[in-house]
């Protein structure tokens, strides 16, 4: 088994052609919640992304999902981080598959170009951590203005032509308005 990521709640391990995601202990959790927060998270999130199969949204499957140890068991997406390799073009497959996923009510929470693998020309969406189940219009403007912003900060010779591509596929109207409400609050945050 060899370590592939370290990130801020789980380590990544890769055997063969599966990942296991491996949510580690926080000190500074008391340990009762902390058993609790992992068990719980680690069946988010196999959750949501099974939800997120039945929806037809490119995921990696499912293999296994262990909340008595922790562990969740996955198909090893074999491709590159969209990050290194985001096209404007692609950002037309992003909004297919994000537009899917909102229509499904799953909100991914930390959608960023890291968390994107593209394999045989599709784009695979990973990472569902921070996922929820929600219908809420606000949630899934917040999910937007999230990826409009490491558009922005990652990949800002090409973020404008991006972000155009991807409201080309993404069709929910109620959700673009209130990302400009989404957007106008920021503004005066900073
Ligand atoms: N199913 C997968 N297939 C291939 N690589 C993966 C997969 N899941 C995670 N990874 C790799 O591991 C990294 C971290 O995994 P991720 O689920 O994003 O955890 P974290 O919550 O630590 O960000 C990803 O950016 C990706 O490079
Ligand atoms: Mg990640």
């Amino acid at each position: 088994m060899k370590l592939l990521a370290q990130g801020a709640e789980a380590k990544i391990y890769v055997k063969g052609d599966i990942i296991i995601k491996d949510r580690v202990k926080k000190s500074y959790r008391l340990p009762e919640i902390d058993l609790k927060l992992r068990k719980s998270r680690t069946r988010a999130e196999a959750r949501l992304i099974s939800k997120a199969t039945r929806a037809k949204v490119n995921v990696p499957q499912v293999l296994n999902a262990n909340d008595k140890t922790m562990k969740l068991e996955l198909e090893k997406i074999e491709g590159s981080k969209v990050r290194d390799v985001l096209t404007p073009d692609m950002c037309k497959l992003i909004g297919t598959q994000i537009s899917k996923l909102h229509k499904a009510s799953i909100v991914h929470g930390d959608l960023t170009t890291s968390n994107m693998m593209l394999r045989d020309g599709q784009v695979v969406l990973i990472d569902f951590g921070l996922s929820q189940y929600s219908e809420r219009v606000e949630d899934k403007a917040v999910d937007l203005h999230l990826f409009k912003e490491c558009l922005k900060s990652k990949h800002f010779d090409i973020w404008l032509s991006c972000w155009k591509n991807f409201l080309q596929n993404y069709t929910d109207k109620a959700v673009l308005k209130r990302l400009e409400a989404v957007e106008r609050r920021g503004k005066y945050k900073h």
